[in-house]
Order: structure tokens, then C-alpha cells, then sequence
């Protein structure tokens, strides 16, 4: 799979970027109202009964916020975060040794937490319950099982996969959060914030070009933003305007929609070779040369989400808004 810079998930090396963009607070994190004032009186509950917040669940595509917000969380209860993730604990003796090293109130962060082993989730339910964890001691016929007190903490967890979290975990979670796409005007106001930290200046109009493109993602915002300002450097520019965005979009050729030259390689092959479609998944790896599990879980998505793709029995179609999008005629079907 080649590298997008429309992709959803983050680059190897965009970590500390990503990292230095974080809001801080709730009251800087845009977007995402339903949860945002879930959580706050939430959190204002467990302060005032001066107990640890509920477990929370968040869950939502890559991108969208979920370990900004689980940090968030922690800053505003005003305790440690302590972050791993499904795939980074291997034994059961791994989770335990962080269950125990946590300070009463904490906040334990699971990242991926789909990923986590079935026996290493045992040992997650009485901790989550009832703050203990059951060990077994010895081999053997002298084997016994002995109940170790935690400190009372919150286990935040996050997942792109909620589907795939089994159910006696999921019941476990009293808070769920589900991230949604971001608006237009969101993204303005995340790259406007954005520029501001970066301290390049930037016309409203050039932000919401920018946010136009940003396929509803905060991640893919900030990155479209930084690779905009790049142009502004080189051409010696001390502010983004609107047409300098839209030139360097184009440049980098991420269109008015957020597509890349993969997007219009399949809608245009499914409409050029196939009238459109009905056609078959695997028809359209062969067509693209990529893994059909890839198209589904990374191509897919947003094109379905903005109504550009329809799944039928009978394989994929692409909708009359792509043809008016490449400004084709519709062909009747
Ligand atoms: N509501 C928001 N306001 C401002 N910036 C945001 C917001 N949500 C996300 N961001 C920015 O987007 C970037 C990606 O967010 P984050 O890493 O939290 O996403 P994620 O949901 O954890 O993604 P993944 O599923 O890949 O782990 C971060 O740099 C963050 O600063
Ligand atoms: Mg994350």
C-alpha cells in the first residue's frame, strides 16, 4: 500500500507533530458536542463525590480524536494517564504489573483494546468491577487463588473496531463515546487553532478550503495544513491565503472533495471499464492492483460515507454524484 496523505491513520513519523497539536482541555477540543458534555458532567460528578470517573469507552475511525480526548480526560480529572495498548500486553503478568503500579485515581489508557487476549481480558474484569485482580500462587495440587486490592482507577479504552470488542468487556464500560466525522466549520476552526500554534497566519476562507478536504478528519486537517504551509515557505509567502491553499491542494492533488489519485482510480475505472458497476470486489482489486481486504477497509469508507460508492448484492456501484463530480454525464442505467 502506497502512502496517503489523504490516509486516516498517522504516519511513522507523525507522532510528535500530532503531539504538539493536542488540545489540553475539554474547552479546547472542537467538535464532538455529545460527548464532550457527557463527559464533563461526568467528570464534574466524580470530582464533587471526589471518587474516580466511570470507565469510558471510545470508539470511532483512526484519526478522529479518541487519544487526545482520553487524555483530555485525565488532565481534567486532574490525575496521571498512564498509556499502553491491546497489542503491547502480551501476559497476563504484564497487566498486572501495571494494575498495580497505578496511583489511586488514575487514568489507564488501552489503546486498540480489541487487540487484547482473551486471558489477559479476565484479568481486566474484576479490576474494572471491583478493583482487585484474583493471582494464583503456586503449582499444582498447592495452587490457591489469592485477591489482591487495586487502587481505584478509570480504564479508558479505545478502539476503530468497536465490533470486534466481545461483549462482557464492552457491558464493563459505563461511559460510551462514539467519535463521529467532524463538520466543516469544526475543521475550519481545528486548522485555524492549528496555524495559530504553528504561527503562520491564514485567511478564514483558506482554512475552510482546507477543511473541505479533510474527509470529516482532524488528523488529515492538521496534515493537509502543515503540508500548505510548506508552499507558503517556499514561495516565500508570510500568510496562507485562499488561492495559495487551493494551489497547493491542487499541487499535492487532493481535490475539492478530499480524493486522491487512488479515489479517482476506482470510481473512474469502475465507470470507464465496468459503466458504473455493479462489479465485484475482486474484480476491482484486480482492476487497482490492491488487496480487496485494503479496499474495504481503507478506500471504502469514505466514499461510502459521502454517498459516492453503494454496496449492492451484487458488487459495488459508483452513484450519480461521482459522474457530476467529474463532471460527466449521467448515463442511464
Ligand atoms: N476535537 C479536536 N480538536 C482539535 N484537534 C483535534 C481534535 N481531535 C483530534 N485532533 C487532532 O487530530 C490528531 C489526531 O487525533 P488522535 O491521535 O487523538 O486520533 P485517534 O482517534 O486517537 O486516532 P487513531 O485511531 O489513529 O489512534 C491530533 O493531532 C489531534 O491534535
Ligand atoms: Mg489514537
Amino acid at each position: 500500500m502506497e502512502d496517503r496523505i489523504v490516509s486516516q491513520e498517522a504516519d511513522v513519523d507523525e507522532e510528535s507533530f500530532e503531539y504538539s497539536l493536542r488540545p489540553q482541555s475539554l474547552d479546547q477540543y472542537i467538535g464532538q458536542q455529545k460527548i464532550k458534555e457527557n463527559l464533563q458532567i461526568f467528570i464534574e460528578a466524580a470530582k464533587m463525590r471526589q471518587e474516580t470517573l466511570d470507565h469510558v469507552l471510545l470508539y470511532g475511525p483512526p484519526g478522529l480524536g479518541k487519544t487526545t480526548l482520553a487524555a483530555i480526560i485525565a488532565n481534567e480529572m486532574g490525575v496521571n494517564i498512564r498509556t499502553t495498548s491491546g497489542p503491547a500486553i502480551e501476559r497476563p503478568g504484564d497487566l498486572a504489573a501495571i494494575l498495580t503500579s497505578l496511583e489511586p485515581g488514575d487514568v489507564l489508557f488501552i489503546d486498540e483494546i480489541h487487540r487484547l487476549h482473551r486471558s489477559i481480558e479476565e484479568v481486566l474484569y474484576p479490576a474494572m468491577e471491583d478493583f482487585c485482580l484474583d493471582i494464583v500462587i503456586g503449582k499444582g495440587s498447592t495452587a490457591r487463588s489469592v485477591r489482591l486490592d487495586l487502587p481505584p482507577f478509570t480504564l479508558v479504552g479505545a478502539t476503530t473496531r468497536v465490533g470486534l470488542l466481545t461483549a462482557p468487556l464492552r457491558d464493563r464500560f459505563g461511559v460510551l463515546g462514539r467519535l463521529e466525522y467532524y463538520h466543516e466549520n469544526e475543521l475550519s476552526q481545528i486548522v485555524t487553532r492549528t496555524a495559530n500554534i504553528l504561527e503562520i497566519e491564514i485567511d478564514e476562507s483558506a482554512s475552510i478550503e482546507i477543511a473541505r478536504r479533510s474527509r470529516g478528519t482532524p488528523r488529515i486537517a492538521n496534515r493537509l495544513l502543515k503540508r500548505v504551509r510548506d508552499f507558503a515557505q517556499v514561495l516565500k509567502l508570510d500568510k496562507i491565503t485562499y488561492e495559495l491553499a487551493v494551489h497547493a491542494l491542487e499541487r499535492l492533488q487532493v481535490d475539492k472533495l478530499g480524493l486522491d489519485h487512488i479515489d479517482h482510480k476506482l470510481l473512474l475505472g469502475i465507470m470507464e471499464k465496468f459503466h458504473g458497476g455493479p462489479v465485484g470486489i475482486d474484480t476491482i482489486s484486480a482492476m487497482i492492483g490492491e488487496e480487496s481486504n485494503t479496499i474495504e477497509d481503507v478506500y471504502e469508507p469514505y466514499l461510502l460515507q459521502i454517498g459516492f460508492i453503494k454496496r449492492t448484492p451484487r458488487g459495488r456501484m459508483v452513484t450519480d454524484l461521482v459522474y457530476k463530480h467529474f463532471n460527466m454525464e449521467v448515463p442511464k442505467r
